[in-house]
């Protein structure tokens, strides 16, 4: 693509412009967004940079694996993995709303930067993926007043204390925009194809109180639900496909018992860039499909329903 084979060339001038000789940290996400931004961060600037990946305990299955293989692997891009989990899901443990969730998440991602950069002798930038409609959202929301639906929309809503300053070499562009970026930096079709995932991970899909058993409940059937997807041939179609684990018990009947176990919700969306989206017709074949495997291989859960709703009024996730 001719336009965006020039775009990354002046993108690549401008990381150079701003960065000088400093030392760059990039968090990767497992995102297409922070994939993109870290190999273009290395097209332009070798081995200033330094990723990091942070496994914060709220990842999909075989999500940690799949980034570090990725990156260790294709690129020699040097790559550090952090476990955090157990200091992610102490800090969230009996946290319940969901601003406080994803404040807390970004203040101990910050934290884990800083003691990385710390780590390689200092940086001077922390780069992210983030996009036009982040910033957007963050201003207005539909022309209406300045209203901050979600703190990740809030571009300015980093620690005050952060001594490192942004990087966002992804700033003018939608998502289709840094899927063609992708393309043309040579990342796999597979991984430019991705469904966007977020910064907090399942810690949003897991309304209320977040443990370590709701969360492999809600891996392992969004693995199931995904799986579906795929072999239905479906997955290019959809913006965006998840689960969600709702702090709902109800009463069900297995073989010849009582059971009393969670209630997963099933969304799937289409859209163009994230800030509006229509939910996804399945065929009702399909989600009956999908809802037998889920209760016949996840314990814990006896019930599935689909969401209908689009944004707005609903938002993509659930928090
Ligand atoms: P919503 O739920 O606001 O989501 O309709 C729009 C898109 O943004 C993603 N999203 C997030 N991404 N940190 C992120 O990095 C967040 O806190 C966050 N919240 C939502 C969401 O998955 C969807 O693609």
């Amino acid at each position: 693509d001719w336009s965006m084979a020039a775009y990354r060339d002046e993108a690549i001038e401008k990381i150079r412009k701003q960065v000088g000789k400093g030392r760059v940290i990039c968090g990767l996400s497992g995102g297409v967004d922070s994939s993109v931004a870290a190999v273009l961060l290395h097209e332009a600037i070798g081995d200033q940079l330094t990723c990091v990946f942070v496994d914060q305990g709220l990842m999909r299955k075989a999500e940690a694996e799949e980034v570090v293989g990725l990156f260790r692997g294709h690129y020699n891009i040097p790559l550090v993995h952090v476990d955090a989990s157990d200091m992610f899901l102490n800090a969230l443990s009996g946290v319940e709303d969901p601003e406080v969730k994803r404040k807390t998440i970004g203040r101990l991602f910050i934290d884990v930067f800083e003691d990385e950069a710390r780590k390689i002798g200092g940086a001077d930038f922390l780069a992210q993926g983030t996009l036009y409609p982040d910033v957007i959202e963050s201003v207005s929301f539909s022309g209406g007043p300045s209203v901050t639906i979600k703190s990740h929309h809030n571009v300015g809503g980093l620690p005050e204390r952060m001594n490192m300053k942004l990087v966002e070499p992804l700033r003018e562009l939608f998502k289709d925009e840094v899927r063609a970026l992708g393309r043309e930096l040579g990342l796999p079709e597979s991984f430019v194809g991705r469904h966007p995932f977020p910064g907090p991970g399942l810690a949003i899909r897991c309304p209320g109180d977040i443990t370590r058993e709701k969360l492999e409940i809600l891996r392992q059937a969004d693995a199931i639900y995904l799986d579906e997807i795929r072999k239905a041939g479906l997955y290019d179609e959809i913006w965006q496909a998840f689960a969600v684990l709702l702090p709902v018990k109800t009463v069900g009947v297995m073989g010849d018992g009582r059971t009393y176990e969670y209630v997963l919700a099933l969304r799937a969306v289409t859209s163009v860039d994230g800030m509006t989206a229509d939910f996804y017709p399945f065929d009702m074949n399909f989600l009956g499909r999908a809802a037998t495997r889920i209760i016949n291989e996840v314990r814990g859960v006896n019930r599935v329903v689909y969401d209908v709703t689009s944004k707005p009024p609903g938002t993509i996730e659930w928090e």
